[in-house]
């Protein structure tokens, strides 16, 4: 019988062993409480994830600046105040043995007008989605440095809290997918221009956290591959900040896209510049490990679109990455997780939501999921019966909701 190599251990280069390949990538949660701080909905939630067996857990996006939230149910990490939460949250996700890292991030334009009119962002370029997004502030100098400040602070509080490591999140348009991007950032100081320049943030981020955390901490950047987008990011750009990442983390994850072109969720048709022969292989980025590994060393994740045993078994076992992450088979397919690891499942084929409109089913696919999690988070089971259409409104009356309550009580 063949190797099982997903269940196989992998020691990062800080000297962190984790028990296997199979990664649980970043699901935002949007269940914090108004103060933003995490609850009972985490711990339940993250102890059904740790019970899948799978070596590590990546939290949602955790917010360090709490006006630009990802969604207005993000947890925000600022000051030692929310440890004793977060040491909760931390217990009950390591309940298995496993690693869980804290997604450390800024949304930078990409916050909504339900948090924000003005976000800071590199450039005054405004994200038009269905009027959601204000006109950014262009950051000054003091709002760099307090955004260096508070990614510093929020991997400090994480590892107090003993979340075992702390990731980065550098990519799907965020703040500093932003600072990466030619398209989000014409700044002509030393954080716009070159490519050295607009990965500055982000290596300045990571030089400081590790300065804070120590060397056997394990620090992780999401990046994307490439925005998909003309202008953008592209891979020969990523490729460059790839190895200037050499020798500085512990674990790079590749992912693709922005919230204009969602990629990262593989709807194909928003992702033109995908090659045929990596849509055929069921993972969205799986062609870009080749390029990767010609030039670095470090060991790599790579999240989208993996759903079979024997194709996860396979790209490990041809050392094309050292770990596979998943994000909805965790939501729709939780209970086959610890039979798939054994190799007793083949395949976990995830739900696609589709509405009648094509221009809906990116947020119909987005809030059905969104759905099942707060579900799961508030004790209940999942539900196949939800309404495409209602689903695909759903965030945006969540997070008009949800904000509205935050504000007022
Ligand atoms: C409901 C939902 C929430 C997500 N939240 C985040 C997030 O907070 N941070 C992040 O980096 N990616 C997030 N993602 C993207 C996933 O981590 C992953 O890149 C993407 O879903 C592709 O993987 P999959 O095909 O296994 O689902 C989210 C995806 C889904 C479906």
């Amino acid at each position: 019988m063949k190797k099982n190599y997903v269940k196989t251990a992998f020691e990062l280069p800080c000297g962190a062993i984790i028990k296997n390949r199979l990664v649980k990538s970043a699901i935002t949660e949007r269940v914090s409480d108004k103060n933003l701080e995490p609850n009972e909905k985490h711990y339940r939630l993250y102890k059904k994830w740790a019970a899948t067996g799978a070596g590590l857990l990546i939290t949602g996006n955790v917010i360090v600046d709490r006006v630009h939230v990802e969604s207005a149910g993000n947890v925000y990490v600022g000051d030692d105040r929310i440890l004793p939460k977060m040491k909760a949250w931390a217990a009950a996700a390591k309940a298995d043995n496993n690693h869980v890292w804290v997604q450390i991030s800024h949304a930078g334009r990409q916050t909504n007008k339900f948090s924000t009119f003005r976000p800071l962002a590199p450039s005054e370029v405004q994200l038009k989605q269905l009027g959601l997004f204000g006109k950014p502030r262009v950051m000054t100098e003091e709002n760099i440095q307090k955004v260096i400040k508070g990614f510093v602070k929020a991997a400090v509080i994480c590892k107090k809290a003993g979340f075992t490591g702390v990731q980065i999140h550098s990519a799907h348009g965020y703040l500093l997918s932003q600072f990466l991007s030619p398209t989000t950032n014409k700044r002509k100081d030393k954080w716009g221009g070159s490519i050295e320049n607009r990965s500055r943030l982000l290596m300045t981020i990571i030089d400081k956290i590790r300065q804070a955390v120590g060397a056997s901490f394990p620090i992780s950047v999401k990046l994307n591959s490439s925005d998909f987008q003309r202008g953008g990011f592209t891979e020969e750009e990523s490729l460059q900040v790839i190895q200037m990442l050499n020798n500085k983390i512990d674990l790079l994850e590749i992912s693709g896209g922005t919230y204009e072109k969602l990629v990262f969720f593989g709807m194909t048709d928003d992702a033109p510049k995908i090659k045929e022969s990596t849509r055929q292989r069921e993972a969205y980025f799986i062609a870009f490990s080749q390029k990767v590994r010609a030039i670095s060393q470090l060991p790599l994740l790579i999240t989208g679109g993996f759903r079979s045993f024997d194709f996860c078994n396979q790209v490990l076992e041809n050392k094309e990455l050292d770990f596979v992450g998943m994000a909805r088979p965790f939501i729709t397919n939780l209970d086959d997780i610890p039979a798939f690891l054994d190799n007793k499942i083949d395949k976990l084929e995830n739900l696609v939501i589709r509405t009648s409109f094509k221009s809906l089913d990116n947020a119909a696919e987005g809030g059905f999921y969104a759905r099942q999690i707060i579900r799961y988070a508030e004790g209940g089971d999942l539900n196949l019966k939800m309404n495409p259409l209602w689903s695909a409104i759903f965030l945006t009356y969540h997070e008009f909701k949800k904000g509205m309550i935050n504000k007022i009580g």
